[in-house]
């Protein structure tokens, strides 16, 4: 479990980046989120060499609910891979910095007319339509908002780099349930049959939204999307995803002579957590989709469509890791079989990382100063709020005393970007390392912070 450009360095410590891990919680103080920013760039263009070598009009958009923040906007821009933003949020710290809109999908089960209205104005690359309602809030606002005049004269109260033609066209996705049953926590599985995300096959329903998209010349389809859910490591999942979509898009074709240009197939690729963890590499994961895809045009003689992917947690996931300091050890009177006695109380926990308690997620801890020792000694580590928040039931560190400093790894995903102030705890700061630099990438709150929208 030495991921990305971990390494135990001459004093037996763990270093990222080229930092030693235990400076980098005394500079920055703990909780602390540690992105490797090198490894999280070599990733990139892991995925994307693997895709041009196989099918070099594949689209790759990082999926930004991993994690988000304007570094991360600029890194995933220079590393040339396009954004989905799930949220108003989310899109407007990528427009805030700098992101390429046209480079930018739109995405979500329920997305206002306010973030709607974002995402025309600013122009970005699609709007990936989820239900019936979105399409007619969607059409309403492209028929309402200020336009500029077809020539391309911007109209009065808009800035010409944001003013759409009167008679343009809005590039959309269609998102389709495509009834995949992907192995993975139910929480975190999106495409079966009873998945609340996109439109569903059996009931038609993705028929008749085609039909409303096609006869509605406000809106261009360019193509179909579907995502089947996230840590996944059965290949065999992705490769139904692109066969349901693929056979739905000859349907379609049939039906309506529409022939689709783009098959977005989403994300979903797993990572390692713990050691037993053995996801499947890029390269495997893009020789499959490829494959699938190829098969099913030959299968119903259909063009080959452009693919789209849209990873987040294999992108970023094993990029990062959590610092802790261990404010105490406790020796617990307890019966059962499979718990340590002893337990490691930390500085952080479900406020910064609710995974362990919203999916019994597993991750490996190892010990920051002592990295090189054996790691035999079991712990249960706990958090420090005031609910029972195990951060791992069983971890084994070398003996480990208050005040020594841990690491949680692979927390590059869905921990920042899920967590939150309970019990008024100011989040922690990210730093960014590499080339054994450190640089704040999102600062530590405060309690001001904290207390910022009290009335
Ligand atoms: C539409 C969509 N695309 C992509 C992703 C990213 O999935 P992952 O982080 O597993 O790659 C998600 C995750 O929820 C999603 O909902």
């Amino acid at each position: 479990m030495l991921l990305g450009t971990q390494k135990i360095n001459t004093r037996g410590r763990l270093e990222i980046g080229g930092c030693d891990a235990l400076e980098l919680a005394e500079q920055f103080g703990t909780p602390l989120y540690v992105l490797d920013e090198t490894a999280l760039r070599l990733r990139c263009r892991e995925y994307r060499t693997a895709f041009e070598n196989l099918k070099p009009d594949t689209d790759i958009v990082y999926a930004g609910k991993a994690a988000l923040n304007r570094a991360l906007c600029q890194i995933i821009a220079e590393e040339g891979l396009g954004l989905d933003a799930a949220s108003g949020g989310e899109l407007y710290t990528a427009l805030q910095a700098g992101f390429p809109p046209a480079r930018i999908h739109l995405h979500g089960v329920y997305k206002t007319d306010a973030e709607l209205q974002m995402a025309i104005e600013a122009g970005v690359g699609a709007i990936v339509v989820d239900n019936f309602e979105e399409i007619e809030r969607l059409v309403n606002l492209l028929t309402s908002l200020p336009c500029a005049p077809s020539d391309g004269k911007a109209s009065s109260n808009l800035p010409t780099t944001t003013a759409r033609k009167a008679d343009a066209e809005f590039p959309i996705l269609l998102r389709i349930a495509p009834e995949v049953d992907a192995e993975t926590h139910p929480l975190i599985r999106t495409g079966q049959r009873d998945s609340k995300f996109g439109f569903h096959l059996l009931n038609g329903d993705a028929y008749r939204a085609v039909e409303r998209i096609l006869g509605d010349p406000r809106l261009r389809l360019i193509g179909f999307h579907c995502h089947i859910g996230s840590q996944i490591s059965d290949l065999s999942a992705f490769a139904a995803a692109v066969q349901a979509m693929a056979t739905f898009a000859q349907s379609v074709q049939q039906r309506y002579g529409y022939v689709a240009p783009l098959l977005n197939i989403g994300g979903g690729l797993a990572v390692r957590y713990v050691p037993e963890d053995n996801p499947p590499a890029v390269k495997e994961y893009a020789r499959t989709l490829v494959d699938a895809l190829r098969a099913a045009c030959r299968q119903y003689g259909f063009p080959e469509p452009a693919l789209g992917v849209e990873p987040g947690r294999s992108l970023i996931a094993e990029a990062g890791i959590t610092l802790y300091r261990v404010g105490a050890v406790k020796h617990v009177p307890h019966e059962h079989p499979d718990l340590p006695r002893e337990y490691l109380i930390v500085d952080g926990g479900v406020s910064d990382n609710p995974r362990p308690q919203m999916y019994g997620a597993r991750y490996t801890a190892v010990h920051v100063g002592r990295r090189a020792e054996p790691h035999t000694h079991p712990y249960r580590i706990l958090g420090k709020h005031c609910e029972t928040d195990p951060i791992i039931d069983c971890a084994m560190l070398p003996e480990t005393r208050a005040g020594d400093v841990i690491a949680l790894l692979t927390t590059g995903a869905y921990a920042y970007s899920m967590s939150s102030q309970y019990n008024r705890y100011p989040r922690p700061a990210m730093v960014a390392v590499r080339d054994g630099n450190a640089r704040i990438i999102v600062e530590r709150e405060t309690y001001d912070d904290v207390l910022r929208n009290d009335r």
